[in-house]
């Protein structure tokens, strides 16, 4: 029997259908320790809407060392929040090793803090106990996951010792300074081995030489521990010495500068920072500001392909790519009077 032409018409479409709907669900980000996709969060306070998180993608592959900045309120602390299981999304979805954060429950949110994620508060005093010492301070989430006292005082000490404060783990946090509050409490985060480690703001309450130790020891966990390390800061020294430096506006990732040391002719080891437009899943871009502007575009832009790369011009006429006629009358500038 043959089967009706109508019926191989309608496999080949839903096969067609069923590739469509795998394209739809690819896995997005399951190589990546952090995977935000189109998260988005509201605050309703006094009946007024605040949408702190606007479709945020972000993806962050584990081992990377990654600084976030941006403008007050656009964002950032919102974000770490939720990927520091205090905080959840009002839609959209964020994975942290493996963890659907969206999903979780009570009990797992509270194993997930313990275990998966360390967090650096700005202000020093939120991140320590006052009447514990700085070793009390680093086994305390032990002794809450479980481990036994003499392999608490065993990591403890090693983690005090990589961290560059060893000499202050019979101290109280106010018999420390700034800086070593704050390398200490990056030896609480770090206690349970956590594949995360976040900072919000970690040196802002430090002074540059201080904050400098600060950023030092953060890049100590990354490299020495392998822990993926993200951390919201306004210090330029500090976004100056990492690789990716991630820029919110607005509620979503806007630009990425990516750093890259190259070796010249001879032997010189130079650094190059790029910056790039982040293209959301859905094809979206961010324009800078800087650049719209003096350009005048604004609404809509005229796309063109060409075969290495996508011009994009003012939707003005005279600007138009190969319009050759009245430039002169019909240039950006027209608009300014
Ligand atoms: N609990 C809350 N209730 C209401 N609005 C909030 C709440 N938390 C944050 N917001 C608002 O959400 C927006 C983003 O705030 P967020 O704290 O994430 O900014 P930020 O980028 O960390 O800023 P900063 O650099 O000043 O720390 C702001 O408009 C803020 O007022
Ligand atoms: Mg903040």
């Amino acid at each position: 029997m043959t089967e009706p032409k109508g019926v191989t018409g309608m496999a080949a479409g839903l096969a067609e259908l069923g590739a469509e709907a795998a394209r739809a669900h690819d896995p997005y980000g399951d190589d990546a320790v952090i995977a935000c996709d189109r998260l988005v969060r509201i605050f309703t306070a006094e009946k007024i809407e605040v949408q702190a998180l606007q479709g945020l993608d972000l993806l962050v592959t584990a081992g990377e060392l990654t600084a976030m900045v941006g403008a007050s309120g656009s964002g950032k602390s919102t974000l770490m929040n939720i990927l520091a299981g205090l905080d959840t999304p009002t839609a959209g979805s964020v994975r942290v090793a493996g963890h659907d954060l969206a999903a979780m429950g009570t009990r797992q949110r509270l194993a997930y803090r313990r275990t998966t994620v360390g967090f650096i508060w700005q202000q020093t005093s939120r991140n320590l106990l006052p009447y514990l010492t700085a070793e009390q301070n680093v086994t305390l989430p032990m002794r809450l996951g479980g481990s036994g006292r003499r392999a608490r005082h065993k990591r403890a000490g090693e983690l005090l010792d990589v961290l560059g404060v060893a000499y202050c783990a019979g101290r109280k946090p106010e018999q420390m300074s700034g800086g070593e509050q704050q390398r200490t409490a990056i030896a609480v985060a770090l206690a349970n081995a956590p594949k995360v480690l976040l900072a919000d703001e970690p040196t802002g309450e430090l002074d540059s030489a201080t904050a400098a130790d600060v950023f030092g020891a953060l890049q100590k966990a990354n490299t020495e521990l392998g822990v993926t390390v993200l951390i919201v800061t306004h210090d330029p020294a500090v976004s100056s010495m990492v690789r990716r430096v991630i820029a919110i506006r607005d509620g979503r990732t806007s630009t990425e500068t990516l750093r890259h040391s190259t070796t010249d002719a001879d032997g010189q080891l130079s650094d190059h920072a790029v910056e790039y437009a982040v293209l959301d899943r859905a094809g979206r871009l961010q324009l800078p500001r800087e650049m719209t502007g003096p350009l005048g575009m604004r609404d809509r832009v005229r796309l063109e392909a060409e075969p290495d790369h996508i011009g994009i011009w003012p939707d003005a006429p005279g600007t138009r790519p190969g319009d050759n006629g009245e430039t002169g009358d019909n240039g950006a500038t027209g608009d300014d009077g």
